[in-house]
């Protein structure tokens, strides 16, 4: 369920989260989005949960036509900003959506689902088969969400943590169209407040459409 006023919470919490705390991006992308884009020839590509833009910058000055979509408004002006900074504001362009009630419009060679993960409901089954949907043929979904809990997070001590395959099966892609390419998880050494550091786990899920 994902209702008005539970969309409108969630939209005010990340909302006032970018408000208040402004640019936290340390300056590099996503290891995981890094590590694949690297072995991709640019293309279109979707970012579902820019945040603060560190991967849409980073996609757009390695040559890709980038659609970076947040449900908070200051996520994308903060997107923007990073563009514009790192002079490639013309090839990062900035969607407001609201992933559990709707999904950009296009086509792309990669979409990057990077750590969309929020206290509040999120359809996420359904977000990533509109996800491998939107993948032009032979393109690449890449899903990369945490594994663990962090030590400094908020997150419930039992949480359990669905498995790559757990959520590849939930997807429910027909095996004709869509292949997995990857499912694992890596485990990395995180930063966290006051500089901080613990071994955490990503869950990666990388599906490729069938050209
Ligand atoms: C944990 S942050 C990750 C941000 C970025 N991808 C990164 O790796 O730094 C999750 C992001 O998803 C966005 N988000 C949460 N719920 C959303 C929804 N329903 N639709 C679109 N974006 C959403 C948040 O505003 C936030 O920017």
């Amino acid at each position: 369920m994902h209702g008005g006023r539970a969309a409108d919470e969630a939209a005010l919490f990340w909302e006032d989260r970018y408000r208040r705390h402004g640019r936290l991006w340390k300056g590099t992308p996503n290891p995981l989005l890094a590590e694949t884009a690297e072995r991709l020839a640019p293309g279109r590509a979707l970012d579902l949960g820019c945040g603060e833009g560190g991967d849409a910058a980073w996609l757009a000055a390695r040559g890709w036509q980038v659609t970076a979509v947040d449900i908070a408004p200051a996520a994308l002006e903060l997107t923007a900003e990073h563009a514009a900074r790192a002079g490639v504001a013309d090839r990062v362009t900035t969607e407001l959506h609201d992933l559990a009630r709707g999904f950009p419009s296009g086509s792309f060679e990669l979409v990057s689902a990077q750590y969309l993960q929020t206290p509040f409901d999120l359809p996420r089954e359904r977000v990533l088969r509109r996800a491998a949907h939107a993948l032009a043929p032979g393109g690449l979904l890449l899903v990369v969400e945490h594994g663990s809990r962090h030590p400094w997070s908020s997150v419930d001590p039992d949480t359990r943590f669905p498995t790559p395959e757990e959520i590849y099966a939930g997807i429910g892609l027909d095996p004709a169209g869509w292949t997995p390419e990857r499912l694992d998880t890596p485990r990395r050494e995180a930063t966290g407040p006051g500089g901080r550091t613990a071994v955490v786990t990503d869950t990666v899920i990388a599906v490729r459409r069938a050209a």
